[in-house]
């Protein structure tokens, strides 16, 4: 039997003793809706679809199904997950810009999951943009749909998977701790690692990562610590509930206002910009009012006060200043290389982060896979058994 197989059987072993049937129809809309053991089971699946993948075992569990997923803002390795995932499932992507639909004409959330959801048997939705739209977006098109599918005695499942709101990034963080549990095999439980801010001269980016972070890595025993320059606040509820997770699971949330605080003897460092939340709170105004001149003016804003915190910034001095100088440098990509992270240190960390990057594909995997098959370990056994 080759390692491969040994891995493997080990996967399987554990999937035969997680209570998969839970996850039967569940949508992932934020984290914070599935407890620890459900995202336990869901990193499970994630590694076991990894693992067929590598060992060249094919998975087509949902056949000639449609998988749709609605963008409503750029990406590259979120939207090529999505695709990857369905091509591995026996399903047809397809990926739509969500400002080529009726949205943009005033159709309600509620219409558009319906009208979506009753052609296609799994959603994916980005709508990180807009702080208190987003998450609230995809809530409005799963209750659309639900209304639908019970109004017309329909027993589908068609789990829809927040790939980024306002609030969340479940398939990059969950991506993020899939990587982790691989780099540390012991668990995060008891690790330090530091989510700071760093300077970008690219755009106001979400708080959506960072925020996703907290409330996850504190589940499961991690000591976080946030750092950011003061105004760079995150949505206040996302603060409330790391400390509590933290509280909870043994680990610990502190906030600092310096870099080198967060990166002192880290294990783990995940800096990455965002932007500044009186600006992102502006931004739903002028969003809501269509406009346009507001909205640049805010980005302008956001970009000149990004600038006062140029020392922001992931270089080899700071590296240094993290347990033995050789933490794990994590981002969720893409980076802005000269601004959030120095070129040298990029370099060392390019092969691993595009590692950590590749987890998303078996998350949306894992994820879908839950959402929609019955008997899913012991399916998942017989393809291995061949
Ligand atoms: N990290 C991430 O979500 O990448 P994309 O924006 O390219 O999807």
């Amino acid at each position: 039997m080759t390692p491969s197989h040994d891995h493997l059987q080990r996967l399987l072993g554990h999937l035969g003793d997680a209570d998969l049937d839970a996850l039967l129809g569940r949508s992932m809309l934020l984290t914070t809706d599935w407890s620890t053991a459900e995202l336990d089971a869901v990193l499970t699946l994630v590694d076991t679809f990894q693992a067929l993948d590598d060992a060249g075992i094919r998975t087509p569990l949902c056949p000639e199904e449609l998988h749709l997923a609605l963008f409503f803002d750029a990406s590259t390795r979120t939207r090529a997950s999505w695709a990857g995932a369905a091509a591995r499932l026996g399903a047809r992507p397809l990926v739509v810009d969500g400002t080529s639909t009726q949205v943009s004409h005033g159709e309600t959330a509620a219409e558009t999951g319906t009208m979506l959801g009753m052609t296609a048997h799994a959603l994916g939705v980005r709508h990180d943009l807009i702080l208190g739209e987003g998450n609230t977006f995809m809530r409005e098109m799963r209750s659309g749909l639900d209304a639908y599918l019970a109004a017309t005695g329909s027993e589908r499942r068609v789990p829809i998977v927040n790939l980024q709101c306002d609030v969340d990034h479940p398939t990059q963080t969950l991506a993020d701790l899939a990587w982790l549990r691989e780099r540390f095999p012991e668990g995060v439980a008891g690790k330090k690692i530091a989510v700071s801010w760093a300077y970008s001269p690219s755009y106001a980016k979400p708080l959506s990562v960072p925020q996703g972070l907290i409330t996850l890595l504190t589940r499961f025993g991690a000591h976080v610590a946030l750092a950011h320059p003061e105004g760079y606040d995150l949505i206040p509820e996302t603060v409330a509930a790391a400390r509590a997770s933290a509280e909870a699971s043994g680990g610990s949330f502190r906030q600092v206002s310096a870099m080198d605080d967060a990166f002192r003897d880290a294990d783990i460092v995940y800096p990455k910009s965002w932007g500044p939340y009186d600006l992102m709170l502006q931004r739903v105004g002028a969003n809501r009012a269509g406009d346009k001149a507001a909205l640049a003016e805010i980005e302008r804003q956001a970009l000149e006060r990004n600038r006062a915190h140029t020392d922001w910034i992931c270089d080899e001095r700071r590296m240094g200043l993290t347990k033995n100088g050789e933490a794990l440098y994590l981002h969720c990509l893409p980076a802005d290389i000269g601004a959030e992270v120095t070129p040298d240190v990029m370099e060392k960390a390019v092969v691993d982060v595009a590692r950590e990057a590749n987890k998303k594909l078996y998350v949306i995997m894992a994820l879908l896979a839950a959402a929609k098959v019955e008997d899913l370990a012991t399916t998942l056994e017989r393809l291995v058994a061949g």
